[in-house]
């Protein structure tokens, strides 16, 4: 693997791959096993958009795996004046080992890629977030045990999470159905990949329609970065796509919920049902660290 551009570049043998290597990595950080494979080696990490998680679990991540990490924010890079990418890309090739990069168009992080010489991995963009499903199927694994059987649901907008977690969730074996309105539908390109897994994938418009039999909610916020400008639209468009009781009632019998965070309470969840699946949301974010230190190394090590 050179890079993780998008869940769609990898097979479910890589995938499952990386959980494996998570999974063990995770085993040695609890019993203090040192593992530094990365020894001397310099991760740098592109900022467009805000991030708690994505930073601080890169960051202690390349630590912990014996290289560091070199925060680089838009507002300082040439990048924020213009500088295009592609030039940015063949410059900090020259300089550090590997690319962590979080930006609006999967473009961009298509172009460092093809300009650059060495890894790229995505952060987060428009189109999906690789890092942050390979996370949670690794969640999903430790709370269930296995894939297979399994039915993930998503309730809410089609962005990022949705684009990454219908391609994770179905190349890893489980069915997966989506609850989203008419006008906020996942990625074209994304619903096209569906069509290989028939009737293991599912949308409609009814949240309750998609919990129903589920072992595994997601959700995420109504209006993502960038999108701010449409947060009153967008509210009186998602009212209703909420994980709450209703659909907790619907789903499995020890469901988990998961959500990527920031939750923003009472609109795509309550209060109540986050609060009851705290464990299993921060599991998740802490596996933020686990699984993509697992990425860092296979796209990283021995280059
Ligand atoms: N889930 C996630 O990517 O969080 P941050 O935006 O805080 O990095
Ligand atoms: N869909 C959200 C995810 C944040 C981690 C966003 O793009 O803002």
């Amino acid at each position: 693997m050179k890079h993780l551009l998008k869940l769609l570049d990898l097979s479910k043998e890589e995938i499952i791959d990386i959980l494996n290597l998570a999974d063990q990595l995770k085993y040695e950080n609890k019993n203090g096993i040192e593992h530094h494979i990365l020894k001397g080696k310099t991760l740098g990490m592109i900022f467009q958009k805000s991030s708690t998680r994505t930073r601080v679990s890169f960051e202690t991540g390349m630590y912990q795996l014996g290289g560091q990490a070199l925060f680089l924010s838009n507002r300082d890079l040439q990048i924020g004046r213009g500088e295009p990418v592609q030039d940015t890309a063949r410059v900090l090739s020259r300089y550090i080992d590997g690319i962590m990069i979080r930006t609006f168009a999967q473009k961009e992080v298509e172009d460092l890629a093809n300009y650059g010489s060495i890894p790229i991995i995505n952060g987060l963009t428009d189109f999906c977030h690789p890092c942050q499903v390979l996370a949670d199927l690794m969640t999903i694994r430790e709370y269930k045990g296995r894939f297979d059987g399994l039915k993930m649901c998503y309730i809410g907008d089609g962005n990022n999470m949705a684009n990454s977690l219908i391609v994770g969730g179905l190349k890893v074996g489980m069915s997966v159905s989506i609850a989203c309105p008419d006008g906020y539908r996942p990625d074209p390109e994304v619903l096209e990949f569906t069509k290989q897994y028939g009737d293991k994938f599912f949308m409609t418009d009814k949240p309750i329609e998609a919990a129903a039999g589920a072992d595994v909610l997601f959700t995420d916020v109504w209006t993502s970065m960038g999108e701010e400008a449409e947060t009153e639209k967008r509210k009186l468009a998602f009212a209703g796509y909420q994980i709450n009781d209703e659909i907790m009632a619907a789903a499995n019998e020890g469901a988990i919920v998961q959500h990527c965070l920031p939750a923003h309470r009472e609109e795509e969840i309550t209060e109540k049902v986050f609060e009851a699946h705290a464990n299993e949301i921060f599991d998740e974010a802490e596996n933020r660290l686990h699984a993509q230190k697992a990425v860092m190394v296979k796209v990283m090590a021995d280059k």
